[in-house]
Order: C-alpha cells, then structure tokens, then sequence
C-alpha cells in the first residue's frame, strides 16, 4: 500500500496524523503529509499500517487521503 496526502485540499483538521502518527505528519501549518517518504507515494508502507491508513482515509473531512493497494505481484517490504 503506498499513501500521501493531496495537500492542496487538506484543511489541517489533524485526523490522519492523530489515527496514524508512524505514517502521517504535519507541518508549521498543519498541513499533513507522509514523512515515510516525504509525500511522494513511492515506499510501500508496512503492512501492519494499512488498516490506520483506510482509518485515516475514511475519517478525513476533505478525502486528501490517497491511498493506492498494492498492485498483484508487488513486494511487501516490512
Ligand atoms: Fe488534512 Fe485530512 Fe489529515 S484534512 S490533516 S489530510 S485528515
């Protein structure tokens, strides 16, 4: 699973980074992003993240939190 956040459309509510703190981060603006890999969706997050991902997904006012499954075949790095 990799995640980022569309940060032109977050509100800074805090929701992502209060569910899952290991995979979301905000800065000075509150403004979240992923600082696994700095927002840019290309590690793949550690599977025992996924189900606080979808949670972050899900509790997210504006929907920016992207998330893309892991595609058939791709490797799980933990
Ligand atoms: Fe922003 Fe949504 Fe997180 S509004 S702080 S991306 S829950």
């Amino acid at each position: 699973m990799k995640t980022k956040i569309n940060r032109e459309d977050c509100i800074a509510c805090g929701n992502c980074s209060a569910i899952c703190p290991d995979v979301y981060d905000y800065d000075e603006d509150g403004i979240a992003f992923c600082h696994i890999d700095n927002n840019s969706m290309s590690a793949i997050i550690p599977e025992k993240y996924e189900s606080l991902i979808k949670e972050a997904c899900e509790n997210c006012p504006t929907e920016s939190v992207i998330v893309e499954e892991n595609k058939e075949g791709e490797q799980i790095e933990y």
